[in-house]
Parts: structure tokens; sequence; C-alpha cells
């Protein structure tokens, strides 16, 4: 079996119980994939030094290497907090309104990716896989070739792929995707990312374009596109429900609603992910529907996330104003009705207090997958399970339309889930989640990296 070389941004070694801190869906997914195919992770160590050397720190994880260099600030503040969060993350989730276009950001981001190329090439063996993740990374696989290496390249992106008459407003966009198709393989979260990738392939670069493989030939490089849904790891994850941790995580959140209906959301504190929406929608069914306070309980759990980004500091304040205007309007003396959350909690507490929320409220504006959708359906009893509530525009609503699919611009259409939620009758929510569950463990984050390793290890493609 050939070596894995994963490289991503952030290498964030998974601690299993007590691991706090806000973790993304990809550092989830790659720990769960690492461990099984050992190898090394490759990535930035999220620290900064006064002079770029390049060096490697090499440590021993559990089943793999990590190998992580540090960052000039200003390299940090080009490439990571300019060019790949107020850049493109912005556009990619159809933000154009707040997407940055500076030339000294995509210098940076260029810049950083030569340094990583340089730095991860003499750890590269003949036979080696290399698996570039995410959206950071779009023109490394292009550096890689330049540096000489033969090797299967594959890329995954985290995220969406937005809409070619969005991407067009990015300058240079034909410089960046050019630049992807030196990889053999790049995969999406959805077929709607990925039709959207073909689309933009075929109208603005005119390259060759095959829809039914996901070929795509240009200038002599073939790269091959395709849907690669991400899971969670279930088998893992559902190591915690017997866990002491879990169950007392399940008892503090259950006992102290008081009887009221809980309802979970657990997010980083980004704009994508429809947060103030939350709260609009919470305000539709208070005033609409006499007694909210005494039935309902929405606990909203979001640990800051890119906090040198000015949209993330916006959207904290306006999160934070949203909820103590809330909170003053719905609260009673001794009852109140959002409890919001700023920080990380262990894999085995949120375990238990997914399991004690009668409904996941899962509503981004746009999201590449959303793993917290499928976390709440596995931590559920199957018995008694509680009612996913998903915004048709992540996609993962794709895989799970056994959930309350919603609109997450509507606050009505919210509103009206939540009610409908509260009301499920206990057939009703076995039905939809055995569906769902059944989605979830059938279609998890082994089998996604596995789909993905075996079609980078497959023969080349034809050539040109
Ligand atoms: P994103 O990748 O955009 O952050 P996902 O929903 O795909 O969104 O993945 C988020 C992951 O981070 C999930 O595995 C979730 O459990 C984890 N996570 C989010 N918030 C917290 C938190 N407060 N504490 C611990 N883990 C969290
Ligand atoms: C999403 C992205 C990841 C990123 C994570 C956390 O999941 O797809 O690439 O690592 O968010 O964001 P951060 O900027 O803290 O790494």
């Amino acid at each position: 079996m050939s070596r894995l070389i994963v490289v991503s941004n952030r290498v964030s070694v998974t601690k299993g119980r007590g691991a706090a801190g806000a973790q993304g869906g990809l550092a989830v997914a790659m720990n769960g994939a690492l461990r099984k195919h050992g190898g090394i992770w490759f990535g930035w160590s999220g620290n900064e030094v006064a002079r770029f050397t390049g060096q490697l720190t090499m440590q021993r994880a559990d089943g793999f290497t990590t190998a992580t260099i540090d960052l000039e600030p200003h390299d940090v503040d080009e490439y990571y907090n300019g060019y790949a969060n107020r850049t493109l993350w912005p556009l990619f989730h159809y933000r154009i309104d707040l997407a940055e276009y500076e030339t000294e950001f995509g210098r940076g981001y260029e810049r950083v990716n030569e340094q990583f190329a340089n730095s991860l090439v003499p750890l590269v063996e003949e036979e080696d896989l290399v698996w570039v993740q995410d959206y950071h990374f779009l023109p490394l696989g292009e550096r890689l070739r330049a540096h000489g290496l033969k090797n299967r390249l594959g890329l995954f992106l985290h995220i969406p792929w937005p809409p070619t008459r969005l991407l067009v407003s990015l300058p240079y966009h034909e410089r960046l995707v050019r630049a992807m198709l030196h990889y053999d393989v790049i995969g999406f979260q959805s077929t709607e990312w990925l039709e959207s990738f073909l689309h933009y392939c075929r109208k603005e670069l005119q390259a060759d374009v095959d829809e039914d493989s996901g070929t795509v030939q240009l200038d002599g490089h073939v790269a091959v596109a395709r849907a690669f849904p991400i899971g969670i790891d279930y088998k893992e994850f559902m190591a915690f429900r017997g866990t002491q941790t879990a169950q007392r995580a399940y008892e503090r959140l259950a006992g102290s609603a008081r009887n009221r209906s809980v309802v979970i959301g657990v997010d980083r504190l980004d704009y994508s992910k429809g947060l103030p929406e939350r709260i609009d929608a919470m305000e539709r069914l208070f005033t609409t529907h006499d007694d909210m306070v005494n039935q309902l309980l929405y606990v909203q759990i979001a640990p800051p996330s890119r906090e040198d980004v000015r949209s993330y500091q916006e959207i904290r304040a306006t999160l934070e104003q949203k909820t103590g205007q809330f909170n003053g309007a719905h609260s009673d003396v001794d009852l109140v009705p959002i409890r919001y959350v700023n920080r990380g909690f262990g894999r085995a507490e949120l375990f238990g207090f997914y399991r004690a929320a009668r409904i996941g409220l899962v509503t981004p504006m746009r999201d590449g997958m959303n793993l917290v959708a499928k976390e709440y359906v596995a931590a559920q009893d199957p018995e008694d399970p509680g009612v996913l509530i998903l915004s048709r525009f992540a996609g993962a609503a794709e895989q799970m339309s056994d959930a309350l699919l919603v609109n997450s611009h509507s606050a009505e259409d919210v509103a009206r889930a939540l009610w409908t939620a509260l009301h499920m009758p206990v057939e009703e929510r076995r039905a939809r989640w055995e569906k769902l569950n059944a989605v979830v463990r059938d279609h998890d984050v082994i089998g996604w990296a596995e789909d993905f390793i075996a079609l980078l290890a497959a023969p080349p493609f034809h050539h040109m």
C-alpha cells in the first residue's frame, strides 16, 4: 500500500476525549483517514517566526507523522487571513459582498504555496500519493509539478465551488483554475459544486470537458473531477456513547433544560453558518406562539474563528447584540431561552449534548458539507430520536433528504420547521432518523478517504 502524504493548512491532531478548541470538519476528517492509512501530515504549525527558514518540525502522532513549518507574520496575514479567508472563503460561499480583492493577498498566497512546495518536495518518495486539502492550496499541485514531482497529486475542496458568474469576479481567476488542473484528481463535496466547476472549465477556459467521467483536458493535462461527499468517523464517534463524559454532558444539559425541548446548534462562529438568521427564526416562533419560553431552550455553541478578520469580528458583535436583545425580550425571571456559548468542547461532551437535544438546528447560508448535521444524527437514541432541521444550502442536504430541509434565508420557513419538529410524533421521528442514520453510518470518513485514494492510485488517465 502506498504511503499517504496529506497537506493541509492546519495540522490538528485530535486528542479524542478532552480535546477542546475550534475544530473544523477538515481536522476531524483527516485524523480519521491518517490513523487508518499512515504516512505524513504536512502543514503550517500555526506559529509565526521573524524569518522564514522552511525548517520542518517532525512529530510522531497516533499512527502517522506530522511535519510542520512556521510562517512569517506578513505571510500569515496575506496568505491565511488575506487571500484564503478574506478573498476565497467569502467568494466561494457566495458572499462577493464580503470578498476583498487585493493584489498583495494574491502575491502572498502564491508565495506561501511556493514555500510549501519547497519544504514538501524532499519528504516525498517515489510511490507516495500526495493528497492536498482545501482552498489554501489550489495552486500547490502546479508548484509541485514545477519542482519536478511525478507523483499522483490529488486535491479535495472542503468548501463549495461558486457559480461561474461569481467566480469571474475574482481577478486572475483563470490563472488559479488553470493551476488546479495540474492535479490528477479533484474532489468536491457535492454534485452541485462539481457541476459548477465543470461549467467554469468549459465556459471560461474552453477546456475539453467530459461531464460523465468528470475528465477535464487542457494544454496536455488531464484532471478527473468527482464528487466525494465526506462523512464523520462513525465508529470513533459512536464509541463515545457509553462514556461517562458523554453521559454526564447529557445529564447536565437535559437536567438544566427543566422540561423544555432543547434545540442545539454547534458551529464555528462564521457568517456562512447563518447564526443571526437562526435568532430571527426564533423571534418569529416566540412572537407567533404563546409560552415558548416554557417549551424551548436553544443552546448555541459557537467557538470564535479567524478572529483577525474584520467580517468575523462583526458577525460576533452582531450575534452578541441579537442574543442579548432576544433574551432581554423573551426571558422570564427563572428561564432564559437562548444559551450562547463561545467555546469548544471535547467530542464526548458534544455527543452528550447532541443526544440531549430534541432538535438539531443546522441552517448555514452556504456550506461545503456540514459534519455537525451528521454528528447530530449519529448521537440520537434509536428509540426516541430527535429531529434534524437542515438548510438546503448545505452540501449535506444532497444526502440527507429525510431531514426537515429548510430555506435558511426565510425566518418563516425555519420557524415553521421548528414548530413541526417540536410536535413530530415519535413514529415519524424514528422513520426519518433510521434513513438518516443509515446514510451517516454507511458513508463515513473512512470510506470517503478510501474512495478518493482509490481513484488517486488508479492508473493514469488518458493523456492527449
Ligand atoms: P466547518 O468545517 O465549516 O467548521 P463542519 O460542520 O463541517 O463545519 O465541521 C465542524 C466540526 O467541528 C464538527 O466535527 C464539529 O463537531 C466540530 N466543532 C464545531 N464546534 C465545536 C465546538 N464548540 N467544540 C468542539 N467541536 C466543535
Ligand atoms: C473549514 C475549512 C478548513 C478549516 C476549518 C477551520 O472546515 O474547510 O480548511 O481548517 O474550517 O478554520 P481555520 O481557519 O480555523 O483553520
